[in-house]
C-alpha cells in the first residue's frame, strides 16, 4: 500500500473554540491508482491534504506512506495546492523549475527536462513569457507541470480544475488522463463534480460536511483509455446516481 490513513481526527482552534474538522478518516491508495475524494465545501477536504502532505499534524491517527510514518513529515509526495498560483514575476520556465529547485536537484537536467515536457502540457512556445499572458487552463497546466517535475510518486491534486469553464475543464480531465497513462503516477485528488470524480477515477471516497469522515467508498469499473463518450454509458449513469444519493443524503 502506498498510502494509508488511519483513523485520522484533526481539529483548529483553542481549547473552547476548538473546531473539529477531520472525524475519523480511513482511506488507502495503491500504486499507480488514481483516487478521488468528492466532499461539499469546507468540509475538510484540503485540511486532509495538508495532512498527508505534513504541513499539519492530526490530533490522532497514523499516516502510513510506503509503510513508514510520515506525520509531521514534509519532502515525500507532490502537493498542488488549491491555490497553486504562478509567481507572475517569475517566467513560465522559471515557475514550473521551482519545485526541482528547491529540492536541489542539477539545475541544467531539470530545465531540459521541463522543457521537454513543455509539448506534452500544451505550453510549446510559452516558456519565457510570464504567466499573466497564459489562459486559466494554461495556467493550470504550469502549476501541475510543477508538481510533476516535483518527482514524487505520489500527486496530491487538490481541485485543479476547480476555477476553469465547463468546456476547458472537461478537456483539461481528458488531458489529464492521458498524462497520467503515459507517466504512471499515483494521484490523489480533490473534486466537488461527481462528473469529474467518475470520468478520471479507478475509485471515489464520498466524505461527508464537517468534521469529515468517509461516508462510502465507490470503484468505478469503466475501462481505460476513457473518453467523454463513456459518459453516455448506462454504467456511467448507474454510479453517478449512485454518487448523488450518498453525496446529498
Ligand atoms: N489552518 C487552519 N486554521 C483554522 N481553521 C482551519 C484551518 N484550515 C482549515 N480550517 C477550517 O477547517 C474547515 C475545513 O477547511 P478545508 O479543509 O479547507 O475544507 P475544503 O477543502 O473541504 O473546502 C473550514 O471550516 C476551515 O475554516
Ligand atoms: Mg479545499
Amino acid at each position: 500500500m502506498e498510502l494509508q490513513l488511519v483513523n485520522i481526527h484533526h481539529a483548529f482552534g483553542e481549547e473552547k473554540d476548538r473546531q473539529k474538522v477531520v472525524n475519523g478518516v480511513d482511506l488507502h491508495l495503491q500504486q499507480g491508482e488514481f483516487v478521488s475524494l468528492i466532499g461539499p465545501s469546507g468540509c475538510g477536504k484540503s485540511t486532509l491534504f495538508n495532512l498527508i502532505s505534513g504541513l499539519e499534524v492530526p490530533d490522532e491517527g497514523d499516516i502510513l506512506f510506503n509503510n513508514q510514518d510520515v506525520k509531521g513529515k514534509r519532502g515525500n509526495i507532490s502537493y498542488m495546492m488549491q491555490k497553486d498560483l504562478l509567481f507572475p514575476w517569475k517566467t513560465v520556465l522559471e515557475n514550473v523549475l521551482l519545485g526541482a529547485t528547491i529540492t536541489k536537484q542539477n539545475y541544467q537536467s531539470a530545465r531540459e527536462e521541463a522543457l521537454s515536457l513543455f509539448p506534452l502540457f500544451g505550453l510549446e512556445g510559452y516558456e519565457n513569457y510570464y504567466p499573466t499572458v497564459l489562459s486559466g487552463g494554461m495556467k493550470q497546466r504550469a502549476a501541475l507541470l510543477r508538481t510533476f517535475l516535483h518527482k514524487k510518486q505520489l500527486l496530491l491534486l487538490d481541485e485543479p480544475f476547480g476555477a476553469l469553464d465547463a468546456l476547458t475543464r472537461e478537456k483539461m480531465q481528458e488531458w489529464l488522463l492521458n498524462i497520467w497513462s503515459q507517466m504512471r503516477r499515483t494521484v490523489l485528488f480533490i473534486t466537488h463534480s461527481i462528473d469529474e470524480a467518475i470520468f478520471l477515477s479507478d475509485r471515489i471516497y464520498v466524505l461527508s460536511p464537517r468534521p469529515t469522515e468517509v461516508i462510502e467508498e465507490f470503484s468505478v469499473g469503466l475501462s481505460r483509455p476513457r473518453s467523454k463518450d463513456v459518459t453516455l454509458s448506462p454504467e456511467y449513469i448507474q454510479l453517478k446516481e449512485k454518487l448523488m444519493k450518498s453525496l446529498y443524503q
